[in-house]
């Protein structure tokens, strides 16, 4: 291959202004009145899919701000196998827009959505799932831990607005029809991401509710992909499907921010139950 003897750093306006510490600069830094505009244009977006799925808009600066001075203090952000970056901010709007009295999380590994959707929702009663809290990182005495799974519990809804959040691997739709029995009817899923994504996932949430949103699949339509070295399978049956999509009002995919935050994104939906 031929090397190309074409300087870059002569033509480009980007400035070279020497080594720089570790951690120094959280991604970028902006001027001021440039970072307004730009956090702006972010909330903009987030209260535009807000207003799509028929929740709150109400979030402000005041939020976001609150968002990144939660987000320094928790322990466990960014971790690996902890929730995608932007995933908590999503987290942190849903649960400042809802209000809710009850939340529920399982799938809590290191705590870091548990640590986010806390401080967005001081008042709210927390339940906490998960079959091993040995990596927890951030423990509080508001929150109830719960050592089994969230479809052997006896906790219910307690309000219009209680939120769910899944991100324990576990079948998308038998979560949908768990938290429907209960009487919740706002959950953000996890873990589902549509044929194109699921590549990236040895154990997505199958079946994942981008399986049933749109109708694509059908009975014993199949799917292989590679994860790292290994080929996995999965035969779509309606009747792992719980006849969740009988349960749902409304859902969509929660829309990626990286352009704004830098942050990594998931393959998580906002779900709204009848
Ligand atoms: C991707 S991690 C969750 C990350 C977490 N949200 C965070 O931010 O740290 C998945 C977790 O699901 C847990 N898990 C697996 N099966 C479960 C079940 N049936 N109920 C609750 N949690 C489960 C695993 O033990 C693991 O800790």
């Amino acid at each position: 291959m031929a090397v190309s003897k074409y300087d870059m750093a002569a033509a480009s306006l980007a400035e070279d202004l020497g080594p720089i510490a570790p951690g120094e600069i959280e991604g970028y830094r902006a001027s001021v009145s440039l970072q307004l505009r730009h956090q702006g244009e972010l909330l903009a977006f987030m209260r535009g899919y807000l207003a799509e799925v028929g929740l709150p808009t109400a979030i402000e600066i005041g939020d976001l701000t609150d968002y990144f001075e939660v987000r320094r203090n928790n322990p466990a952000f960014g971790i690996k196998g902890t929730t995608p970056g932007n995933l908590t901010l999503w987290l942190f709007m849903i649960a400042r827009v809802l209000a809710p009295g009850v939340i529920v999380e399982s799938g809590t590994f290191m705590g870091s959505s548990l640590f986010t959707m806390r401080r967005a929702v001081p008042s709210a009663k927390m339940y906490s799932f998960d079959l091993n809290f040995s990596n927890l990182i951030f423990k509080s005495d508001t929150i109830t831990y719960r050592a089994h799974d969230f479809g052997t519990d006896p906790v219910r809804s307690e309000s219009p607005t209680d939120l769910c959040y899944f991100n324990d691997h576990i079948n998308n739709c038998m979560r949908i029809r768990q938290c429907y029995e209960r009487g919740f009817k706002h959950i953000v899923l996890d873990d589902t991401p549509d044929l194109g994504e699921i590549q990236a996932y040895r154990f997505p949430a199958l079946p994942v509710v981008a399986m049933i949103a749109e109708d694509k699949w059908r009975d014993g339509d199949t799917i292989e992909w590679a994860w790292q070295d290994r080929r996995y399978r999965y035969t779509f049956r309606t009747e792992h499907t719980f006849g969740a999509r009988e349960l749902i009002d409304h859902c969509r995919p929660i829309p990626a921010l990286r352009r704004w935050t830098g942050l990594q994104d998931s393959t998580a939906y906002y779900v709204k139950l009848k």
